[in-house]
């Protein structure tokens, strides 16, 4: 059984240097520890407005986050604390280990030289997404929310590692951040768009084709700034599916007609990458979620065959 160490003063134990973040479901500091002086993460996080201490179902994704964090390539929760707002209301302080950057950082400063990220960073940042991934999809956890913002990287050595595992998102996805900002859909599967009810590993994986071709370009591949703009960037790219090349979809509680695409070659919207990596994207951006490529079987595709693999 979880339990979470109660303490009148989360912070106590650490001093807040600055906010890294705000997101969903809360604001992220970097802060020190004042006993060992190490460098964390500590993310806050409100529980419901009329829970009386931390609810079962934060409990148990508690011990999932730790569960999940034994993997390399995802972000290690190293404690849980549990303390008061200034209203009395119940916080939760999740203690992670402190990462120096992100991917969409990463993207931007690349972006900002006007030069590309090195075709091997790109491979070995992928691999290391999709290893990431299979270990969360192997214990049947979604991450549903991946994008480069989650991503968190270690600036020297490269490594990547997954994040926000939102306390919640299990049940509903999140609609809004807390602060009114409105969640980026760039990454989000077009099942999920078009309301498929019951979804699979499939929605991380479409995710995490997107986030391949924004390594490679730089820019986002499908940045639709509303829900009928996201699909038709899709549909653009990869043509109108219909029931030929997707079973059910015209079943979809969102399916409505749609301008009708033929498809593009991907090539056309990420120059750049090998055929290869073309062969790989285009798995991973399959409409039939069935047919989409897992994050196992990913790792065994012939374009990671020349990446060094002993330091992942
Ligand atoms: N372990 C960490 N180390 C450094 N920065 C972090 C860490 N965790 C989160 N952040 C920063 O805070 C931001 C928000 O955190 P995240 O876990 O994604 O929560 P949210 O659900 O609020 O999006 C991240 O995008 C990142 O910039
Ligand atoms: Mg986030």
């Amino acid at each position: 059984m979880e339990t979470v160490k109660k303490s009148a003063s989360a912070m106590e134990a650490f001093e807040k240097l600055e906010k890294v973040g705000e997101g969903t479901y809360g604001k992220v500091y970097r802060a020190r520890d004042r006993v060992t002086g190490k460098i964390v993460a500590l993310k806050k996080t409100r529980l419901h407005e009329d829970e009386e201490g931390v609810p079962p179902t934060t409990l148990r994704e508690i011990s999932l986050l730790r569960m999940l964090s034994r993997d390399p390539h995802i972000v290690k929760l190293m404690d849980v604390k549990q303390g008061q707002n200034k209203e009395g209301k119940t916080v939760l302080y999740l203690v992670f280990e402190y990462m120096d950057t992100d991917v969409k950082k990463f993207i931007r400063s690349f972006r900002a030289n006007g030069e590309n990220i090195p075709p091997k960073t790109v491979k070995s940042l992928m691999y290391q997404l999709c290893k990431g991934v299979a270990f969360c999809h192997g214990h049947g956890v979604l991450h549903r929310d991946l994008k480069p913002h989650n991503l968190l990287m270690d600036r020297k050595t490269n490594v990547l590692k997954l994040a926000d595992f939102g306390l919640g998102r299990a049940y509903t996805l999140p609609i809004k951040k807390y602060t009114h900002e409105i969640l980026t859909l760039w990454y989000r599967a077009p099942e999920v768009l078009l309301g498929a009810t019951h979804y699979s590993t499939a929605v991380d994986m479409w995710s995490v084709g997107c986030i391949f071709a924004e390594l490679v370009t730089k820019q986002a591949l499908f940045p639709g700034d509303s829900e009928l703009q996201q699909l038709l960037h899709i549909f653009r790219l990869l043509g109108t599916p219909n029931e030929e090349l997707w079973p059910g979809v015209s079943k979809l509680v969102n399916w409505h007609e749609y301008p009708q695409w033929n498809p593009q070659p991907l090539s056309t919207a990420v120059p750049g990458l090998d055929e290869d990596g073309l062969h790989l994207l285009s798995e991973m951006l399959h409409y039939e979620p069935a047919k989409r490529i897992s994050a196992k079987k990913a790792m065994e595709h012939p374009y990671f065959d020349d990446l060094d693999k002993t330091p992942l």
